[in-house]
């Protein structure tokens, strides 16, 4: 049976890519993303299905859930991609509370949302791999002013992904969070030095994990960072 992998915010940027190489190592790919129209056309450029998916909506989440359920029966890969980066000009002494809870509803509560919605599939068929895409900035070690809201989304978004592990040791579920690098999309802008080969690459190294990898932990192309 063809392994099952699920992708957030996958009608651009590095989700699509992501999408493709999953599709590369021979995963049924569900692509999904917010706008409909968008994300049918990138999964039928792929040759993979779509969703729709917004993910600050609970009731969408749960549509997509009975979604996997009755049409694939069993999810085995979870990639919690989609995310924004809306303080580039902010500061934590102005910040306004909507941007911050916008960006932390996003980039940390939706990932956290998902994957409490696909872990009993996961559980019941001992093995799931997801990944949470964090980033360097998130990183507390290198804490500072610049986009306050989005540093506090990954951190806790890294703070998270340490949690879930704990809370599915033993089960054959890997989860563990990814820095793309500092990649070429309209996030990372032109001036990025990577591309997105090179940045859904870590992605997709965490979501084919074997049985005996990595558990809990920050990564960057298979290679662990410091929090
Ligand atoms: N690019 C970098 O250098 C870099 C570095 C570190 C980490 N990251 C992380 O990598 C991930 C992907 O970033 P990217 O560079 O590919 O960014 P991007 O090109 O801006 O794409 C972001 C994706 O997230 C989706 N999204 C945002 N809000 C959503 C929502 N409410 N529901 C569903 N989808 C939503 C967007 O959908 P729409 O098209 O509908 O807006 C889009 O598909 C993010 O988590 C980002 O934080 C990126």
């Amino acid at each position: 049976m063809k392994k099952v992998v699920l992708i957030t915010g996958a009608n651009r940027g590095i989700g699509l890519e992501a999408a493709r190489q999953m599709k590369a190592k021979n995963y049924d790919v569900i692509l999904t993303s917010r706008n409909a129209d968008e994300g049918e056309r990138a999964a039928r450029d792929l040759g993979v299905s779509f969703h729709q998916l917004d993910v600050l909506s609970a009731k969408s989440i749960d549509a997509l859930k009975s979604h996997v359920e009755t049409e694939f029966g069993h999810l085995d890969a979870l990639i919690n991609n989609a995310g924004i980066l809306i303080d580039r000009n902010d500061h934590i002494l102005d910040i306004p509370e909507e941007k911050l809870r916008k960006t932390l509803d996003t980039n940390t509560y939706a990932p956290l949302a998902l994957t409490r919605a696909f872990l009993p599939m996961m559980i019941a068929q001992n093995y799931g791999r997801i990944v949470n895409v964090s980033s360097v900035l998130g990183q507390i070690s290198s804490f500072n002013d610049y986009t306050p809201a989005y540093r506090l989304s990954k951190l806790a978004l890294n703070g998270i992904t340490i949690m879930l592990a704990d809370a599915v040791k033993g089960k054959n579920i890997l989860i563990n969070a990814v820095h793309p690098g500092w990649v070429k999309t309209d996030m990372g802008g032109a001036e990025a030095p990577l591309g997105l080969d090179a940045g859904a690459r870590g992605l997709v190294w965490a979501a084919t994990l074997p049985d005996d990898g990595p558990q809990g932990g920050f990564f960057q192309d298979g290679k662990r960072m410091d929090w």
